[in-house]
Order: structure tokens, then C-alpha cells, then sequence
């Protein structure tokens, strides 16, 4: 017996040292920490339950059999984050740069598969050369399988990927299904294919970091939403980004007591908005102000920057806010801040989390560039997203609400619940001096008449009450009473039950 003891120490030990203490070494002078030692920044101490320990690959070319190490470059299992069951995998980097073979592969399927069965999310610590390439097809299947079961949990539990390293070609696939990427600044890349390929066909000399560094995908792309310092910064942020979310999507959002009042009032609130409906303003000043303790967690801030995103929680509950930001495009919806926002409405519509939308938008973005992009399809994503979004939608107009673009942030006409105004709020098809100009094109020549024609439609239209007297306003508030009216919203929300007709699925304008 004590023999087998010994031999199975001498196992775990072999596992735990994966590809050996000079590949550790360089890991760590590259600034990155190792497979293990990341989970256990990631999970409550002592928490992790490990699988798979002594799988390894089944592969025989190219000298692999006898190149095995026990656990074959990911570690698996489940643990805690804050006490709340979560999946996990974690490549390793030092055993075959963390490619994946057909066993690690299936590493991963079986803790996607028993997270499914559970209800807990999946988070993957990415850090891997991609395909193992002594196995060929098998390793692609692997792949395959992994990309097919993020399919299937997309709206069931929650998946989160981070990625620490390389992750490129095909690998990057499984990442892009899952709900949120995080991203290490200086030693994360993905891409589909790598700079010696790009140089090759395109004759583009870039460098890895340039093409897709963790900069490059939070500013240019949009295909990860964050971007962190170092590991430990990465770890112990997606730490707190857990707790906003429920475990799967039967469950509400976890409740974290606050101290902070729900009928808490903000006299600045009063002031935030300038008198010039022209001038910018910042809509997180808001945001900040209405959420508890002013604990806002923002995804993507760095792209698409004319829409704000992220979670904050109101009475302890969590909720997704989406909000037009002034400051930049003038708070304008285009294609980018359309595909951003309408990706998170879904995301909060599939976990049972209630969406709070402030508006302050003059319309969707004119031009060339937006209409070639496709702005049609690319807007009506967004359209779409809040359309069939059944979870409970508090709105809250803060200043501008013009044409198509106030029909698609969250009106009453999308079933929004609870729609509300700000008393300066304008509310219109479109702005008074564009509308003059085409409803009384004969007064062109004559701009003190056109003047007049201005201030007249400004004067009728450009206030909440018009929609107010319709019944698409619920009522008018004080900005002060911002939270609490949002709150109390929320109460009431709170057992919300709608549904959308059956069908196999709908047919989002992709
Ligand atoms: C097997 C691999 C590997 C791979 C790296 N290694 N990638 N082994 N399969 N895909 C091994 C190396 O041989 C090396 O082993 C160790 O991992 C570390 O690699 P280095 O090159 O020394 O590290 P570094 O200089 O940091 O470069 C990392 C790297 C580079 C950029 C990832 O290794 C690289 O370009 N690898 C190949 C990437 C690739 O083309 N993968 C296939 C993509 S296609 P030793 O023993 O020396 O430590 C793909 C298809 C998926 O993934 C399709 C899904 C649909």
C-alpha cells in the first residue's frame, strides 16, 4: 500500500511540474504566471477539486510516445469564486506550449459537459500554441468538439474566456463563442493567422502584439472586452466580474446587500445635463451616481466609446446598463456601438438580468462609411436584441431621443416596462432645425421666417410631454430621484414573466 501511495505522490508530482522547471522558469521570466498558479489566484483557497490528472495524449508520431507528461498541458476541474461554483480550465503553456491534442481536448469537454449538467459557468484560461501539430486531425477534432459545446452553452451558463498567451488559427474560435474575452496586455494574442502568413499574402509587415495584442482587440476590433496589466491584475478582476453573474440562466442574479439606499437622491443630478442641448456631458457621472456605491463595472470602455456598457447592481441586485454617451459622436449609434450594445443586451436577456438604459442619442450616424458598413443590418441588431428581450427594461431618457434611434433604445414600443424622462428631455423624429428645413423647404431663402419655423417646432416637439401624453413616457422625474425611481422599477420587476412565441430560434440580422 505505501508503495502505491508513493507512486501515485510521484504522479501528482509529475503533473504538477508539467513541463519541467526550465520551461517554468521561462514562463515566469516572460512575466507569466504557470497553469496552477493562475487557478489559484482565480479560486477561493483551497477550493480547486482537480480532474484528469494523469491523462495524457495517445499520440505516437514524431517520437511523442515517449514525450508524455501526465495532465497533457491543461489542468481541469472545478472550484469557487466567492463560495459560487465555477468550471475551469487552464492551459499550460510549458508542456508542448499548451497545445491542444485530442486528450486535452477532451479535458475540457468534460468539464464543459458536467458544467452544463450542473448549472455553473465555465471560464478557460487560454495560454497555447493552438492545434498539437504532431496529432494532426485528431487535435482539429478536438478542437471541434470544444467549439460544438460552446455552442451549446451559450445562453445556458455563463462562459468567460481569458486569454494569457497565444491563442491562434482555429483556437481562437472558442474564445469568440463565449460571453466575455479578458485579455493580458504584452503577452496575449490571437488571431487567425500570424504575421510570417499575413506578411506572406498581404505583403503587411506587422508584428504579433500590433495584429492582435490585447490593445489592438479593446480598441480596434472589439473582439475581447477588457485588457489588464499582468496576470495577477487579469485573475483577480475577473474574480469580481463573477460575482455579477448567476450561475446559469434559471437563476436571478446574485444578490449582494448593500448599505447604499435605494431611495437614495443625487441633488448634482440636477445640474449634470448643460443648458446647451449641444454641449456633452458625461453619462458615466450618472452611471456612477445611480448605481450602489457607486461600483460600475465597465466592459469594452476603450471601443465603440459612443456607447457605455457594463454591470453595476441597484439594491444589491445585478443589472446591465447600456447608456448613449455625449461625449463622444455626440452619443450617436453607429455600426460598431450598435453590434457592442445589442451583444450585451442578449447576453443579460439570456441570465436573467435586468437591463437599465439611459438615452441621450440624436440618431443613428450619417454617411458614407456607415451606410457601406451596413448600418442597416448593423443598427437593427440592436433593434433586434432589445425587441426580444424579455427580462425586465428600465429606460430612462436623459436628453435627446430622436428618430430611430429612440425607437431602438429600449421605448415603451419594445416593451420596455418602466420608460422615464428627465423633464428636459426632447423627443422627436429628428432635430428641430433638420426638420424645419425639409417640412418648410420653401422658406429656405428666408432664414428669419426659417428661424421662427425652428423655435415653433422646437417649442412643440422638442420636450417629453408629447410622448408623455401618449403614454410612451410613464411619467417625468426629477433627475435627483433617479436611483430610487429605478429602483422601485426594479421591485416591482422583480417576478416580470414574459414570453417570446416558440419557434426554433429567431433569425438576428447577422
Ligand atoms: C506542438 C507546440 C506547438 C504546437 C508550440 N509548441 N506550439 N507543440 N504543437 N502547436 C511547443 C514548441 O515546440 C516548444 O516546445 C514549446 O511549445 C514552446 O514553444 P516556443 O516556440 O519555444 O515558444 P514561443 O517562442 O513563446 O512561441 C510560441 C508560439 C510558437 C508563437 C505559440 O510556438 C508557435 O508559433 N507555435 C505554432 C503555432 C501554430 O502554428 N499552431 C497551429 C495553429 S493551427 P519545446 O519542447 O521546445 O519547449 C491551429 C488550427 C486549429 O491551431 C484549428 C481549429 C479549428
Amino acid at each position: 500500500m505505501h508503495d502505491i501511495i508513493e507512486q501515485l505522490e510521484r504522479k501528482r508530482a509529475a503533473a504538477r511540474l508539467g513541463g519541467g522547471q526550465r520551461r517554468i522558469d521561462a514562463q515566469h521570466a516572460k512575466g507569466k504566471l504557470t497553469a496552477r498558479e493562475r487557478l489559484e489566484l482565480l479560486l477561493d483557497e483551497g477550493s480547486f477539486e482537480e480532474w484528469d490528472m494523469f491523462v495524457e495524449h495517445r499520440c505516437v508520431d514524431f517520437g511523442m510516445a515517449d514525450n508524455k507528461v501526465p495532465g497533457d498541458g491543461v489542468v481541469t476541474g472545478y472550484g469557487t469564486i466567492n463560495g459560487r461554483l465555477v468550471f475551469v480550465f487552464s492551459q499550460d503553456f510549458t508542456v508542448f506550449g499548451g497545445a491542444l491534442s485530442e486528450a486535452h481536448a477532451e479535458k475540457i469537454c468534460k468539464v464543459m459537459d458536467q458544467a452544463m449538467k450542473v448549472g455553473a459557468p465555465v471560464i478557460g484560461l487560454n495560454d497555447s500554441g493552438g492545434a498539437r501539430i504532431q496529432e494532426g486531425v485528431a487535435s482539429l477534432g478536438g478542437y471541434a468538439e470544444v467549439f460544438q459545446r460552446n455552442v451549446m452553452a451559450s445562453g445556458v451558463v455563463p462562459q468567460i474566456s481569458l486569454i494569457m498567451g497565444p491563442s491562434a488559427g482555429g483556437a481562437v474560435y472558442s474564445p469568440a463563442m463565449t460571453d466575455f474575452i479578458f485579455m493580458v496586455r504584452d503577452s496575449a494574442y490571437m488571431f487567425v493567422t500570424g504575421p510570417e502568413v499575413v506578411k506572406t499574402v498581404t505583403h503587411e509587415e506587422v508584428t504579433a502584439e500590433e495584429l492582435g495584442g490585447a490593445v489592438t482587440h479593446t480598441t480596434k476590433s472589439g473582439v475581447a472586452d477588457l485588457a489588464f496589466d499582468d496576470d495577477i491584475q487579469a485573475l483577480l478582476m475577473l474574480r469580481r466580474f463573477f460575482n455579477y453573474l448567476p450561475l446559469n440562466n434559471r437563476e436571478k442574479p446574485p444578490l449582494r446587500p448593500s448599505g447604499d439606499p435605494a431611495d437614495r437622491t443625487d441633488m448634482s443630478l440636477d445640474t449634470l445635463v448643460p443648458d446647451n442641448p449641444n454641449k456633452p456631458y458625461e453619462i458615466k457621472e450618472l452611471i456612477l451616481k445611480v448605481v450602489d456605491d457607486g461600483d460600475f463595472f465597465e466592459l469594452q470602455p476603450d471601443y465603440a466609446k459612443n456607447i457605455v456598457i457594463g454591470f453595476g447592481r441597484m439594491d444589491g441586485r445585478s443589472v446591465g446598463i447600456v447608456a448613449n454617451n455625449p461625449m463622444v459622436l455626440a452619443g450617436c449609434l453607429d455600426i460598431r456601438s450598435s453590434i457592442k450594445a445589442a451583444r450585451f443586451v442578449r447576453f443579460c436577456d439570456a441570465f436573467n438580468i435586468p437591463v437599465v438604459t439611459f438615452v441621450d442619442v440624436p440618431g443613428f450616424m450619417p454617411g458614407t462609411s456607415q451606410e457601406f458598413g451596413g448600418i442597416i443590418k448593423h443598427g437593427a441588431k440592436l433593434l433586434y436584441a432589445y425587441a426580444e428581450c424579455t427580462v425586465p427594461k428600465v429606460t430612462v431618457i436623459t436628453r435627446k431621443a430622436y428618430g430611430g434611434a429612440y425607437d431602438v433604445m429600449a421605448s415603451k414600443h419594445l416593451r420596455g416596462d418602466v420608460n422615464l424622462a428627465w423633464p428636459n428631455a426632447e423627443i422627436a423624429v429628428m432635430g428641430a432645425k433638420g426638420a424645419v428645413e425639409i417640412i418648410f423647404r420653401e422658406d429656405k431663402g428666408d432664414p428669419a421666417k426659417l428661424a421662427a419655423r425652428e423655435a415653433e417646432y422646437k417649442a412643440r416637439f422638442a420636450n417629453p410631454f408629447v410622448a408623455g401624453a401618449r403614454g410612451y413616457i410613464d411619467d417625468v422625474i426629477q433627475p435627483h430621484e433617479t436611483r430610487k425611481r429605478i429602483c422601485r422599477s426594479l421591485a416591482m420587476l422583480k417576478d416580470k414573466k414574459v414570453e417570446n412565441p416558440w419557434r426554433k430560434h429567431g433569425n438576428i440580422p447577422l
